[in-house]
């Protein structure tokens, strides 16, 4: 899909199909008055008549009015202006997109009013996110519907900015930026959705070194035998089940010019987690080709930085492995030493993610991270919490604020939850620093816990809990079925805040 932006009026429109947004004072709407007298005062009659009332994300579709103009005119609406914020025009973004994907609609031309305290620039990027990402579908083992998916699918969108819009280059720049992440999320999406069976860590590695490639990160990937030298046991030890070995996939972007220390980003990347021989039910593994989740979130945001050439130092972590069962495998009852030196008594070998992560987060700290953020699908307890829709933001004071900004201004839910000190106690083993699961009650937290034992006391780190939005089964606002992206908006945003 191309996206494009012009600042004009309604009359430089053109394509299939014009669509307005409109708050709920919609037949005040400067565009939408001038457009009715076009077409002799019908479009605000009939609009009216069917109860078009300009709510946020009601939509009035006018057919086939003008024999020579566009094939259909829609009214989108946005309710109140000073509810209009980032997720609402994410959400919109993504609604138009999902309305308009019919083989009858090729061209679309979508008209903003800018001034009236309504449309903020930045909004126009998020716009143009949620129209990029929001028409995504993972069919590509589905051939007929693919044919389909792609027929139908909206090939150009103009976003036209009229009243006190930005200029055309500010405007393109913000389409630019929701564009960069908008793919980026769907990037995300496709690594996630692909099933373990073609997504090992050796392939995944691959294909994050061709995105390196292309998008203008380098990337290094180590092996078992390099991931041994580095002493990363408690990696190890999760990894040794399956037949496919572990890769250590480290993401590297450094702009020209930039000094200081980078921003770490870890995330989870389990490519599959059938809980090892603390086995899952089998319902509960039908969805665990999502443990990378965390992953896919931290490759989609460096991509995104990478192409937005944002002017900081960004490193991204991966330790991919799969937590299989086998005579290989760790056992319940086994002790194992960390990259850093802690020895982990594993009483549960399906808390597997806070292995692998204490690891990477002692690696991650050899880089002197200014900000270190670790993204996970880690804890059912977080989605017994939160919910499907909400990450789980466990940060250190010192952070805190700046992470649930950054997830505020990207319009993606978070909700903080405690480090709670007193909950420490619960990890304590008879007969090892530390036990990896911290019993029945707060789960998300005694997780946070367990990965902060492997982060300096000092350091600014934010662990996101992405258990429940990382993966749906049924489409929510802007999170689509399967994978979602969740993060990657918020990670950009928080290394590049708009
Ligand atoms: N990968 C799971 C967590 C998960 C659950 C992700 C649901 C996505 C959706 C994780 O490795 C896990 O199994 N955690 C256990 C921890 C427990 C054994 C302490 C859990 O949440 O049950
Ligand atoms: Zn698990
Ligand atoms: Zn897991």
């Amino acid at each position: 899909m191309q996206l494009t932006y012009l600042k004009a009026d309604l009359k430089k429109a053109t394509g299939d199909t014009l669509v307005i947004l409109v708050n709920n004072k919609w037949d005040k709407n400067k565009n939408v008055l001038e457009l009715d007298k076009n077409l002799d005062n019908k479009l605000v009659k009939r609009a009216k008549a069917a109860g078009f009332k300009g709510k946020q994300h009601s939509s009035f579709v006018l057919q086939n009015f003008l024999a020579d103009g566009f094939d259909r005119i829609v009214l989108f609406g946005y309710g109140k202006p000073e509810k209009l914020d980032s997720e609402v025009s994410w959400d919109m973004g993504h609604k138009i997109v999902k309305k308009l994907s019919l083989k009858t609609v090729n061209n679309v031309a979508v008209l903003l009013t800018f001034g009236e305290k309504d449309f903020k620039n930045k909004l126009l990027s998020k716009l143009a996110l949620g129209a990029l990402s929001g028409g995504y579908v993972f069919d590509k083992y589905k051939k007929q519907a693919a044919k389909k998916n792609k027929d139908s699918a909206i090939k150009k969108i103009t976003f036209i900015g009229t009243g006190d819009a930005p200029t055309a280059a500010a405007g393109k720049k913000a389409v630019k930026r929701g564009e960069a992440i908008g793919d980026s999320i769907n990037i995300g999406r496709d690594l996630v959705n692909e099933p373990a069976e073609s997504m090992t860590p050796a392939i995944f590695a691959n294909q994050v070194k061709k995105l390196g490639q292309k998008f203008g990160f380098t990337v290094k990937v180590e092996t078992e035998k390099q991931i041994k030298a580095k002493k990363m046991g408690l990696f190890l030890a999760v990894a040794r089940g399956s037949k496919n070995p572990p890769r250590l996939v480290t993401m590297t972007y450094a702009p020209k010019g930039v000094k200081g220390n980078p921003i770490v980003l870890v995330g989870k990347g389990l490519m599959y987690d059938s809980g090892g021989y603390s086995l899952k039910p089998s319902a509960s593994m039908e969805t665990m080709k999502c443990d990378m989740a965390g992953s896919a979130a931290v490759v989609g945001a460096i991509t995104a930085m990478a192409r937005l050439g944002v002017k900081k130092k960004v490193i991204a972590i991966v330790a991919a492995c799969e937590n299989m069962i086998g005579g290989q495998a760790y056992r319940v009852g086994d002790i194992f030493t960390a990259m850093n030196g802690k020895t982990v008594e594993v009483l549960n070998t399906d808390a597997e993610g806070r292995l692998t992560l204490a690891d990477a987060l002692t690696y991650a700290e050899s880089f002197k991270p200014e900000l270190l953020v670790d993204l996970a699908t880690l804890t059912g307890a977080c989605v017994v919490a939160l919910g499907q829709g909400t990450v789980g933001v466990l940060a250190r004071d010192n952070c805190s604020d700046k992470v649930l900004d950054a997830f505020d201004r990207a319009g993606e839910y978070a909700w903080p939850l405690p480090l709670d000190p007193r909950m420490k106690k619960l990890l304590k083993s008879d007969i090892a620093d530390l036990k990896n699961i911290g019993g029945r009650w707060g789960g998300a937290i005694t997780a946070g816990l367990f990965l902060e034992e492997f982060v300096d006391k000092k350091q600014k780190w934010a662990h996101l809990d992405i258990a429940g939005p990382a993966f749906q089964n049924s489409a929510e606002g802007h999170l689509v079925k399967g994978g979602t992206g969740v993060g990657i908006a918020t990670l950009v945003e928080l290394v590049d805040p708009s």
